[in-house]
Parts: structure tokens; sequence; C-alpha cells
């Protein structure tokens, strides 16, 4: 029994340090349907602080070890040509935390900015960031517009990081600011459409969502991309952020090729 979990501790992929881009002909994506991809993937990385307390660890811990499996994730996106990955790094509602684990994130997304920004440009990520980004700290705010603007011209994944993000807060925002153009005579009432509601969300020029993928065991979608995730599919898994392995991200893939995806309407067969 021990050799078995000892045996899956050292074949699964999660959190290894030395896991690189995953090329097409790579055994991770054996009988993957690459016609069926998501085109946009986003991600609630939930379970942090369960997995930790079940290691006997803080639940800082469990952050720090999450940023190891964000780090393969992207690059398994980038293995699989994904147009985006979001993930929800922190929401308008985590403020609530104690301060102690607020501050410890706070620094790892700047640790993590200093760290893996070079690694990211190189791999032609483009990093945007969606949320009320002036709500964070001056010099966070710096490293996430020097890192936007680093990687603005790479063509390979857009990477969204949710930061200080609320769907419905970014809905107000929206509104807030097309209402602006409404008294200023610049639009009619009639002149709001979903095309112009798209255009002042923070995540335009992204295609709609494809796949919410949450872990952890809860099934609720917790205020993210209320708007972008309307048509999309959702999976979810009891492993805990920590352990979601590159194997768990194209299991949920392959889930998703299995989907009957019909957008309101009815299927070719069923007409
Ligand atoms: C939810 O787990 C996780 C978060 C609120 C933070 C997510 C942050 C990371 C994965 C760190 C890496 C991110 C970046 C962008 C560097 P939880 O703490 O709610 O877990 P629990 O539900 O088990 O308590």
């Amino acid at each position: 029994m021990l050799k078995k979990i000892l045996g899956k501790a050292v074949t699964t992929l999660a959190g290894r340090d030395d896991f690189a881009i995953p090329k097409h002909d790579s055994p991770l994506f054996a009988g993957l349907d690459w016609e069926k991809l998501p085109k946009h993937v986003a991600v609630i990385m939930d379970g942090n602080g369960r997995w930790a307390k079940g290691q006997g660890l803080m639940r800082t811990a469990g952050h720090k070890a999450g940023v190891k499996t964000l780090k393969n994730i992207l690059k398994t996106a980038s293995g699989l040509e994904l147009d985006a990955l979001t993930v929800y790094a922190f929401s308008t509602e985590n403020w609530k935390r104690p301060e102690v684990e607020v501050d410890f994130l706070m620094n790892l997304f700047s640790e993590y900015l200093n760290k893996e920004l070079q690694e990211m440009h190189e791999n032609n990520v483009q990093i945007h960031f969606i949320g009320r980004l002036d709500g964070l700290s001056d010099s966070l705010q710096k490293q996430m517009r020097e890192a936007v603007e680093l990687t603005k011209n790479n063509t390979g994944v857009k990477f969204n990081i949710a930061a200080n993000y609320g769907g419905q807060d970014e809905l107000v925002r929206a509104m807030q600011k097309i209402a602006a153009r409404v008294q200023a005579g610049e639009l009619a009432p009639a002149d709001i459409n979903e095309a112009l509601v798209e255009e002042n969300l923070d995540t335009y020029g992204n295609l709609p969502v494809d796949l919410v993928i949450r872990t952890s065991g809860d099934m609720r979608l917790s205020n993210f991309l209320l708007w972008q995730a309307a048509y999309a599919e959702f999976y979810f898994t009891d492993v805990n952020w920590p352990e979601f392995s590159p194997e768990c991200f194209v299991d949920a893939l392959r889930d998703f090729a299995s989907r009957d995806r019909r957008f309101g309407g009815l299927n070719e067969d069923k007409k």
C-alpha cells in the first residue's frame, strides 16, 4: 500500500519543479481530441488551506504550494495552445480573511511576478490582470503594469490573473462607465447591447469562457466571471489545488470534449 502511495507521488506531475511545456506528442496528451479543446479555460484554484491542514501545515504553505501548481498548469495551457487561461487569485471578498493571510497572499503575488515574469515572457505568455486593481498596493500595481507592458506583444496563451476581482463588481464598474457616456449624451439607453457591455468588462478582447474548473469539491461560481461564463461548461473535482496536476487538467479537458454544447439551440441531428 505504502509503495502504491509513494508510486503515485513520484509519477504525478503536480507541483514538479522541472516540468517543461509539453509538446503535442507528449504522453500527457494521449487520446486528447485536439479539435474539441476549449479555447478559454477559467480556474477557481480552491483548497489550498484544506490541503495544508491535511499535511499538518499552515494555510500559507498551501498557497505557496498552489503557486507551483499554477506554474505547471500554465505551461500545460501553453503546450495545448489554449487561447486564454483565467485564474481566480484573490476575490473582492477575500479581504475578509485574517490580515496575516491577506498580507501573505499579496507578498506571494509580488514574489511570483518577480521570479516568474521572465520565464513567462520567454514562453510567449501574454499577461493581463482583471479586477479592481486600484485597491491593491502601489508597488504591486506597478509590478502588474510592468508585466503587462513586457508581455503585451506576445502571441501565446493570454494569462489573466483575477486579483481583487468580483464578477458583480466588474459589472457595476462597466455599468458606471456606460452610464457616464449616456449622461454625457454620447449614447442613448437603446444603444446599450451585449457587445457594449462586453467592451466595458475587464476581460475585453478575450473569447467567452468555454470551461470553468473548480478544485476542492465545492460546486459554486463564487462571483467569478458571471457574464463571461454564460455558456461555460463546469468541471468540479475533489482534488485540492496544490495536488491538481497537469494530468488532472487534461482529464478536465477530456471531459469537456465529451460535452454536448448547444448554446440554447438544438444540435444538427435533433433538428
Ligand atoms: C483558495 O484556497 C485560494 C486562494 C484564495 C488563493 C489562490 C492563490 C494561489 C493559488 C496562489 C498563487 C496565485 C498567484 C497568482 C501567484 P483557500 O485558501 O480558500 O482554500 P480552503 O478553501 O481549503 O481554505
